[in-house]
Formats: C-alpha cells, structure tokens, sequence
C-alpha cells in the first residue's frame, strides 16, 4: 500500500519535465518481439507498468532491462509464447503482446485480465482484426489460445477507434503476406510513435496519425533504437495541477500539440497558456471560471484519460461544468472520494456535473485508478488541511516520481511506501 501525505494550499510554480509516454512505451516494448531484435530505447519512463511488461519480456525469453530512461531488449532468444495469468494481471494492457507474439511465432497463448476497473475492457476488436489476418483464435473462459499458419494480408475495418486494437492488428500485420489496410484505426500519437518504431525496425507503415493505416512489408534490422514521445497524459495532468492550485508552471519536453483540447478547456477557465514547440506555460492568477460542457471522445478529442484531472482541476471554480465520459462506462469511479473532500459533483448517467465551491477540506481518501488517483492528489493540493490517500498504487503505474516531481514546483507531498 502507498499512502500520499498532501498539504493543501501552495502555488505551484517553476518549471519541470515532463516523462516519457506509458501508453507509447507500452506498445513499442511489445513491439519489440515482432523479429529477432536488439533494441535500445531512450526516454522509457521508470513505471510499474513498465516493469510488468519487463517481466512478460524475460519470461518470454528476452533479455530486458532498465536503467535510468534506458531500456535495452534483446529479443533474439525468445523461446516462448505464452504468458501467464500471474504476469497477465499485472498490467491490463498486457493483451498487447497477443499480436507482437502471433507475428513472431505463429501463436500466443495467454489469458486475459479481468475489466471493471474502468468498466467492462472487451477485446472482440482485437480478435477480429486477427482473424482477419488468418489467425485461428480459441476462447476458453479467460484464457486466449491463437495459432496462424501463415498471416496474410487484410482490409480491417474497426467500428471504433480502438487504441489496443489498432495496435495489435499493426504488430500482427507485419508478419502477414500481402498488404494490410486497417480503416477506422486509432489515431493517438501514440500511434505514430509506434509506427516510428516499426519502421525503425524495417517495417513498412504508413497512414499512423489519420484513420487509416497501411502496413505492406516487412523486412526486419536487426537493430532498432528509439525515443520515447512525452506523456501527453501526464503533460496534461501537471497543466491541471497548476491551474487547480492558482500556479504558473512551464513544463518542458512536452508537446502541447498532443493535449491541445485540455489547454484549450484551461484557457476557457481562465488560464493563461503560453505554449511553444516543446514546452507550454499555464498561469492561473485566480478562481478559475466554470467551461460549461465538455465530452470526451478518441483523439483528436478531449481525452478520457484527461477527465478525472480536469474535473479535480474545476472542483473549486465560479460556476458549473458538465464533462460526459463516452469512452469508458465506469470512469467517474473518482466522484464518492471527491465528494469527501466537498466537492459538489452530480452523476447522471455517463454525465458529471461539477458545482465549484469555495473550499475543499483535506481528508483521508482511496485511489480508485491509475487517472481517479491522480484526479486526488490534484483535489488535495488544492483542498485546505491535510489529505491523505491510500493507493494500491495504481498512481506509479504511470507517473514517474510524480510526489518529487510536484515538490520541485513548491507542493507540500510526500509518498509513504
Ligand atoms: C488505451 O486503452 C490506453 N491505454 C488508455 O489509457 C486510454 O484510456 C484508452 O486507450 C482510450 O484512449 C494504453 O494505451 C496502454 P481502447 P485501450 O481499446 O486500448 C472499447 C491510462 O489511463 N473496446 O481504445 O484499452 C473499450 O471498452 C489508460 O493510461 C471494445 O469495445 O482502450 C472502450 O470503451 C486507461 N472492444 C473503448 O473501446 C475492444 O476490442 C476504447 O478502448 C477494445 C476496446
């Protein structure tokens, strides 16, 4: 159990930067199995997600490790394709390896996290778009048994833009014969990130970033080397923080570009964001004022995994706003805990509506989720008094040294192991 000791009430101000991206670096170290790979990539955030999908890495055989931002993977020996549900649960974007495995070797037997955390996590998009590539696939309570003698080349048409699902039809369609066209794919930056890394690895894909991508070869190098984007999430999160605490923060090595429509809503609350290549700057001289509404939706949208810290951002602002969640069903799970605290917040179906008040009043809460969590630490900051939060640490599954992070911009936090 982690336990975050939060004193309200301080500015945040100065300067950080921002770590490398999860959700880019998850895939591309899944990624790194498709052929017989030595790899070294930069900028890798040190992150228990990460971690885990070390652990699948060496248990499939591979050579993976971390130092600083350094991972270096040697996927030459890899000696096996399965992976178990112990190393399965860890990380519930662990279904990622399904495709990177299926290309390797043919087959991927694995079984699959339970959802719930953020509501039911489904992955019928990811099996269709594999069998579509000639993958036979078997069911069987939680576990995935797939084989493919031979993938061939498809049109994959998704009925929504599945980030997961973009990705592991991309890592399977490396391997197929033929060309792949995939319509209706994801187009995160995250996406293109690992199409930069697909063809740094001598894959040939293109279209990463618009609705529809193309993968039509592969001839695998044996060497690949990459850096890894900023987390546009976290990016977001700290712009967040220092609005909710009436701060000015530059954050560096980001790119403002990716969490655009968060800057955008600050702005409309009334910060100041002054934003360049590489960095941007949010200043917030005071109360901040209600946005009305806002939905989230894929990218380019207003990002899900932005919602809970804009909404922890908006407890104490003149007004009212109503955010409506319509990527995942059960993610306002932060509310109750937020409500502890004073926030005046109303749930109607997928809708919450935010009524700001004056104060919030520290107290002891319970991380709900990697983004609830972090939602709680921000509402802390912001709360008078002491707020204290007790994280099975789905925090540290994706923010690096988040409490020294927060203290290098004059945050009174401190995170208990
Ligand atoms: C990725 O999850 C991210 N995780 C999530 O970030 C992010 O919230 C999500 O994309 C949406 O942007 C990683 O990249 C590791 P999806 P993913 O498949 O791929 C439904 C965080 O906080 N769906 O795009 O699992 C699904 O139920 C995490 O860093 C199906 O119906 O998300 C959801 O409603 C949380 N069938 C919607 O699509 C499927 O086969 C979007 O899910 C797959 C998904």
């Amino acid at each position: 159990m982690e336990i975050w000791h939060i004193r309200g009430g301080r500015r945040l101000a100065g300067s950080c930067t921002v770590q490398g991206s999860k959700n880019a670096s998850l895939p591309i170290l899944a990624a790194s199995i498709l052929c017989p790979l030595r790899c070294e990539l930069f900028h890798v955030p040190q992150l228990r997600d990460v971690d885990a999908a070390l652990r699948i890495l060496r248990h499939l055989g591979c050579l993976a490790e971390q130092r600083d931002g350094r991972v270096y993977i040697d996927s030459t020996q890899l000696s096996c394709c399965s992976i178990p549900h112990a190393l399965m649960e860890e990380m519930r974007s662990s279904v990622i390896f399904m495709g990177a495995l299926l290309a390797r070797c043919g087959e991927a037997r694995l079984s699959l996290p339970g959802g719930c955390q953020l509501g039911k996590r489904p992955i019928d998009l990811h099996l269709a778009a594999l069998r579509k590539l000639g993958a036979q696939i078997e069911e069987d309570g939680g576990e995935i048994a797939c084989h493919a003698y031979g993938l061939r080349g498809a049109e994959i048409v998704f009925p929504l833009p599945s980030v997961g699902a973009t990705e592991n039809a991309m890592l399977a369609a490396c391997a197929a014969k033929g060309e792949t066209v995939i319509r209706g794919a994801a187009r995160e930056p995250e996406i293109v990130a690992l199409q930069g890394f697909l063809r740094a690895a001598g894959a040939q894909v293109d279209g990463a970033g618009s609705g529809t991508i193309t993968v039509t070869g592969f001839r695998p190098r044996r060497s690949a080397a990459c850096r890894i984007m900023p987390d546009r999430i976290v990016g977001a999160t700290l712009a967040c923080a220092a609005a909710a605490t009436g701060g000015d923060v530059l954050l560096r090595d980001t790119d403002p570009k990716h969490f655009s429509t968060v800057l955008y809503f600050l702005n409309q609350a009334g910060c100041d964001i002054i934003s360049s290549t590489h960095s941007v700057r949010i200043r917030s001289g005071g109360k901040l004022r209600g946005i009305g509404a806002l939905e989230t939706a894929p990218y380019p949208g207003f990002p899900t995994d932005a919602q809970p810290v804009l909404m922890a951002a908006l407890l104490k602002a003149e007004g009212r706003t109503a955010i409506t969640e319509n990527i995942f069903e059960n993610r306002f799970r932060q509310v109750p805990e937020l409500r502890r605290l004073g926030a005046q917040i109303d749930l109607d179906g997928r809708t919450a509506l935010i009524r700001g008040v004056d104060r919030l009043r520290g107290t002891a809460l319970s991380a709900t989720d990697l983004r609830g969590g972090a939602a709680m630490i921000l509402a802390g900051l912001a709360a008078d008094g002491e707020t204290v939060i007790c994280d099975e640490g789905h925090v540290t599954r994706g923010y690096e040294r988040f409490d020294a992070c927060l203290r290098s911009l004059g945050a009174d936090v401190c995170l208990e192991y």
